[in-house]
């Protein structure tokens, strides 16, 4: 049996080059997200027996277990999970709303730590000595951003959401080691997709001045490190937050 990988936020931007490139390494992927796409719709059509798509949304943690229990079943098991759908309010904090921070707080924050939740509970009821787990090695990641470390003006619940993403995986990489689950943090720079399309001109320039690769990034950056940290070659790398942003945090 091939590899389960279960990815929020599949249906666009960063989480839809991730099912691509997870299809093309031969694992079945799981995604949801509130609405479809047509590019899901058409990697559906290719790989119909290794891409199970939902729409749901990831502030409902009912939708959430439900979902995470049919992938299960359908694919025979849980050995991958990101953590990759979120949403972003831009505005300074004086004068953010109730809803917005609740927003980012349910989608960003309390939907990702449900969703490993419901994989991991997935991963330690796997049988000891299943061959696809042991080949592989269970493995989650989370898709945090610099902002967590750097700070961004008009970002900053934005940032408290991805920050604590980070202390989570931390801290589950602690406690799931000794069972064999790996636990990484990914946190690309400014990235080409729909969630930075708001970036004014001048920012986009000010961001690509002060990176040293010279320009934004797109979601083929971000995929390789995903690919490896769900992959037998980062076998032994766990607790660590991996930033991809093309210097501009150096
Ligand atoms: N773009 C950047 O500059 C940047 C930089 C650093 C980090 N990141 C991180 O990278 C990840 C991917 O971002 P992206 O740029 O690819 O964003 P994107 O293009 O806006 O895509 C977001 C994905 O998440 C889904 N999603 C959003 N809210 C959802 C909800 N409530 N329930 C279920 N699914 C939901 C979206 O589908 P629906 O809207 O249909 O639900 C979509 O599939 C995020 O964690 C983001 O924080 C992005």
């Amino acid at each position: 049996m091939p590899p389960t990988t279960i990815i929020s936020g599949g249906s666009r931007g960063l989480g839809l080059a991730v099912v691509e490139r997870l299809l093309e390494r031969g694992d079945c992927v799981a995604t949801f997200s509130r609405s479809g796409s047509v590019a899901l719709e058409s990697l559906a059509a290719i790989h119909p027996d290794r891409l199970h798509a939902e729409q749901i949304d990831a502030a409902d943690a009912e939708a959430i277990r439900g979902f995470v229990a049919r992938a299960a079943i359908r694919f025979g098991g849980v050995d991958h999970c990101i953590a990759n759908a979120a949403m972003a309010h831009e505005g300074v904090v004086a004068t953010v709303r109730d809803d917005e921070i609740d927003a980012m707080l349910d989608v960003n924050l309390r939907g990702s730590i449900v969703l490993v939740r419901e994989c991991v509970r997935q991963m330690l009821v796997r049988p000891v000595g299943n061959e696809r787990a042991a080949a592989v090695g269970p493995s989650v990641v989370v898709v945090s951003s610099v902002v967590a470390s750097r700070g961004s003006p008009g970002l900053a619940v934005y940032a408290a959401t991805k920050a604590g993403l980070e202390g989570f995986a931390r801290s589950l990489a602690r406690e799931l080691g000794p069972r064999g689950i790996r636990v990484n943090a990914v946190a690309p720079g400014f990235l080409e997709t729909d969630l930075s399309s708001s970036l004014s001109e001048a920012n986009r320039a000010r961001i690509v001045r002060r990176t040293p690769l010279g320009r934004l990034g797109v979601p083929a950056d971000v995929v390789g490190a995903i690919e490896f940290l769900t992959g037998p070659r980062s076998a032994f790398i766990t607790g660590q937050v991996v930033t991809v942003d093309g210097g501009s945090a150096a």
